[in-house]
């Protein structure tokens, strides 16, 4: 009975030695090491290489490294009848939620004209130094509920959308078919909805005109929800003024992209929520002997939703 961490891009290793220092009990290896395909009846991945966990007769549960599963279902060949469980963990709401806030609070604030307005020299009191907000939260998960709740207790004026009702007291969650509803309230939308086939492509110029005029756009979801062309229009017809993102529907961000070079797009390369590896195992090893011992697996992906 063994741990297999799969992650071409990420170092591997970390993971290894935060489950050795956790649990020296725990049979754990990379993908570099040498070991017998039918001891693994766990794999720890995030993108793992299409097709490579049908070598593992034995496998009984699939872990992402993180809170997304798309890398996970992107393999068509994954076995079948296997729980996906992800991480959930404060310290990645903590991170999501401050880099949500943060987004809004520049734009609250106004701090890319200040910016601007420090390099040419210019004191100007006179303009409004605040933008007032609706900001509305697309995908009201963990994540997007903790931002709504800390943005809320700053005196935010919030609103979520969620496609399966949620009971919320404080908060007002759209669900279901209202979503064109949703939109036409909020003047700043924030996406953390999964990626999913019905997510694919879900903000596009469609879905932007169903927003009031101006918007700002703040995506950390994930680049294929977006449509990067339909916010250049966006911005450029007046409809969007302007976009915070941190995913993108080709990463690394390839060199030619308009993205790099645009005012009025703040970006950052993925990092608004990463993993912390040793604040996590013990959650990872407690799902483990969960399995091992028959009992419930927590923080499970539902399979049919692939969320
Ligand atoms: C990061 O994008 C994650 O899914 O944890």
């Amino acid at each position: 009975m063994s741990i297999l961490i799969i992650a071409p891009n990420r170092d591997e290793n970390i993971w290894k030695k935060s489950f050795i220092d956790y649990d020296p009990n725990i049979k754990v290896f990379n993908s570099r090491d040498t070991f017998d395909d039918e001891s693994i009846d766990c794999v720890v991945v995030w993108n793992h290489p299409q097709g490579v966990l049908k070598k593992y007769k034995n496998l009984k549960l699939v872990y992402s490294m993180g809170a997304g599963v798309d890398h996970v279902f992107n393999d068509s060949e994954l076995p079948e009848d296997i729980p996906i469980c992800k991480i959930v963990d404060d310290r990645l709401s903590f991170s999501m939620s401050n880099y949500i806030i943060m987004a809004i609070l520049n734009y609250h604030r106004r701090f890319y004209k200040y910016q601007s307005d420090k390099k040419n020299k210019v004191w100007d009191q006179e303009s409004n130094p605040e933008i007032n907000l609706k900001i509305g939260i697309l995908g009201f998960g963990i994540l997007g509920k903790d931002a709504a709740e800390k943005l809320k207790k700053l005196n935010f004026d919030v609103i979520g959308y969620s496609l399966t009702k949620k009971e919320e007291k404080e908060i007002d969650v759209y669900f279901g078919n209202k979503i064109d509803l949703f939109l036409s309230k909020i003047n700043v939308l924030v996406c953390t909805v999964p990626y999913t086939k019905s997510t694919h492509s879900l903000l596009n110029k469609d879905l932007f005109n169903k927003l009031k005029t101006p918007t700002y756009l703040i995506n950390v979801s994930r680049g294929k929800v977006h449509v990067e062309k339909d916010i250049l229009d966006g911005i450029e017809s007046g409809k969007l003024t302007g976009a915070f993102l941190d995913v993108f529907e080709k990463e690394p961000l390839p060199k030619d992209s308009f993205i790099w070079e645009h005012d009025k797009i703040q970006f950052t390369p993925h990092i608004a929520s990463i993993t912390n590896v040793k604040a996590v195992i013990p959650q990872v090893v407690k799902n483990y002997k969960n399995l091992l011992s028959g009992n419930k697996l927590i923080n499970l992906v539902n399979i049919d939703k692939k969320y």
